[in-house]
């Protein structure tokens, strides 16, 4: 089942794959029948000036700087990789990990050599048993993956465990609880937002979980930083994210298929009288190895 858009049509449409049991994605990008469309969006995501900020931040609050020997958990095609790469320069070291070949695939294709700082190594793997001997990192990542994650303080202990003594363990994620819009029927709002994110995510609020969580998976000095993240533009990538959330949402009856297409006519309102407004909060932490 699915939602074509009522005035102005594109964007979501009915997929065979949607139901009430799609789950998440990105649990097993190379099984799903499109595996190179998530490595589209997550380089459409990256691509964002405000995205590019985020990364920048979160990296100086992770203290990723040059020299450093980083590993990057979940790096997906790299999109953090390449600007750890940068950071760390010519005598650091970055490796990204990743248990989809499609996206890491993509991930190796992107890198260029005349791309500032060090080349980064990309090597098939799962968080929840990370293929590296123990202390053997300056600074573990992993941004945007937890949240995807059953079972993800084994992947925290994993990053804890290949990280040196007075190394550092950081992670980003955003809280869906966080996200806002600026549209008149807040009632339906919820029920598409709220109702997707309890559904789909294995951890939908996991952003403001994670420093709570760095210091039970025992590092020192734990500290936490929330970043705003602002979109302005009713973009291709802010289109499908919200499209999909209601072709999910009419999939699992939380919505008619009317009533997702009034919202998505609205959000097209919204947008064309130029006030188009979505805020979602991403959390980052940050803790010391002992
Ligand atoms: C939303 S993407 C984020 C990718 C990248 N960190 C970025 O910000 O562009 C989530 C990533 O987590 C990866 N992932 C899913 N399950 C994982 C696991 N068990 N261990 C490590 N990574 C995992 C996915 O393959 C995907 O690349």
């Amino acid at each position: 089942m699915g939602v074509s858009r009522g005035r102005r049509g594109g964007g979501a449409s009915a997929r065979a794959d949607v139901g009430p049991a799609a789950v998440d994605p990105y649990r097993a990008v190379d099984r799903q029948s499109d595996p190179r469309r998530f490595a589209r969006l997550l380089e459409a995501r990256g691509s964002q000036r405000h995205q590019a900020r985020l990364r920048r931040g979160f990296l100086a609050f992770a203290g990723v700087g040059p020299y450093l020997h980083v590993l990057d958990v979940g790096c997906g095609t790299g999109v953090v990789t390449r600007d750890i790469a940068a950071r760390v320069g010519a005598r650091g070291r970055v490796v990204g990990v990743d248990p989809s070949r499609t996206l890491l695939q993509m991930a190796r294709r992107r890198i260029t050599a005349s791309a500032p700082g060090t080349r980064p190594t990309f090597r098939h793997g799962d968080g929840l048993a990370l293929p590296f001997a123990p202390a053997s990192f300056d600074v573990t990542l992993a941004v945007t993956v937890l949240l995807h994650v059953p079972g993800s303080d084994r992947v925290l202990a994993e990053m804890r465990r290949v990280t040196r003594p007075g190394g550092r363990v950081a992670v980003l994620d955003q809280d869906f609880g966080t996200l806002a819009l600026d549209v008149p029927d807040r009632v339906l709002t919820r029920r598409i937002v709220d109702g997707h994110a309890e559904r789909f995510y294995a951890e939908p609020w996991s952003g403001r979980t994670l420093a709570r969580r760095l210091r039970g998976a025992g590092l020192s000095r734990v500290r936490g930083r929330v970043f705003a993240v602002v979109d302005r533009v009713y973009d291709a990538y802010v289109r499908s994210m919200l499209g999909r959330r209601v072709e999910l949402a009419v999939a699992w009856r939380l919505v008619t298929p009317a009533e997702g297409r009034r919202w998505l006519d609205g959000l097209e309102d919204v947008a064309a009288r130029g006030d188009f407004f979505m805020s979602l909060n991403y959390y980052g932490a940050v803790g010391v190895r002992r």
